[in-house]
């Protein structure tokens, strides 16, 4: 199995590291577009692999996509981060023309691999990574949720006094500070719902916290997180080549499930050796219902602004 993972940042090197240290692939390149980078990070990463007891071989690239050839999933990290005070949503002009660069020269050397987006603005990186590509859909997912879901466990098992591996919660809809749904009515602490145990304030300040994760996190370091968004890349990345089917929030085409099209959306789907095989459906209420259809207005309105590009 083989893995490339564009861009040798902070995000991408993190997810790089963590793929190899789960073994789950044979060659793993690492492609950026400023000299020498990924080669450094990709050096750095080998001579990590005798003490840790990993065998997959990494090699960095300077924009050498041939490097590429045969890869069996793409992990896209290029484009810029966010700086503080600064949205997801105002990276998209130059995030849009670097995602579908990047895309075309994936597609020129591995026709056939699933496509993994972790660029922002994420949901509209993912829908031109669709639309630009013309690939089949199960084979594009968004990243998104799948870091929020993980960010949201954390708030929830710093209030539970828990491990956040015994928690089960995923936040859907758009993959930004005002258009994701932490949705704590399902979350539970090992089948027990969570909302049992925690005040009204508790639970409102749990979801709040969950939504500006990432901007919290941006004002602290300076610039955009890594750690957590890499691992939930890699976690994608394992559950592709060996077919796990785990259940995941991934931002993938939507043609009517939730009520919506044409949109690429966060929302519940197992992931395996296809790309995204299924999408669960969830019993919202109407409230949930509402707030579904809101985030997907505003990812709807910042896709717009891609014809406009
Ligand atoms: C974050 C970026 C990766 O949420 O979107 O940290």
């Amino acid at each position: 199995m083989k893995v490339t993972v564009v861009g040798a940042g902070a995000v991408g090197a993190t997810c790089a590291d963590n793929i190899a240290r789960s073994a789950v692939c044979q060659e793993l390149v690492l492609l950026d577009i400023k000299e020498g980078l990924a080669e450094g990070k990709a050096q750095d990463m080998m001579q990590t692999a005798a003490l840790l007891g990993f065998d997959t071989r990494i090699s960095g690239s300077t924009n050498d996509y041939s490097k590429t050839a045969g890869s069996d999933v793409v992990v896209i990290t290029s484009g810029l981060p966010r700086k503080p005070g600064m949205t997801r949503e105002e990276l998209i002009g130059t995030n849009a023309g670097i995602v579908k660069g990047v895309c075309e020269n994936i597609l020129k050397f591995s026709p056939d691999a699933i496509i993994i987006v972790i660029s922002n603005p994420m949901d509209t990186m993912t829908y031109l990574a669709l639309q630009s590509t013309g690939l089949p859909k199960h084979r594009i997912i968004g990243m998104g949720g799948t870091l929020d879901s993980s960010r949201f466990k954390y708030q929830l098992s710093s209030h539970l006094g828990c491990s956040p591996a015994d928690l089960n919660a995923v936040v859907i809809g758009g993959h930004g500070d005002t258009t994701m749904i932490p949705l704590i009515r399902f979350a539970t602490w090992n089948s027990l719902p969570v909302t049992q145990f925690l005040s009204a304030e508790q639970q409102e300040k749990v979801v709040a916290d969950t939504m500006v994760g990432g901007a919290t996190l941006t004002k602290l370091i300076g610039t955009s997180a890594w750690y957590a968004p890499g691992a939930a890349g890699a976690a994608l990345v394992k559950s592709i080549l060996n077919d796990e089917k785990k259940l995941f929030t991934c931002c993938v085409k939507l043609d009517g499930e939730y009520g919506q099209e044409d949109i690429c959306l966060g929302v519940p789907v197992t992931i395996g050796r296809h790309g995204w095989e299924k999408i669960l459906p969830m019993d919202l209420n109407e409230a949930e219902k509402a707030l579904f259809a809101k985030s997907a207005d505003a990812v709807r309105s910042m896709n717009d602004v891609l014809k406009t590009l």
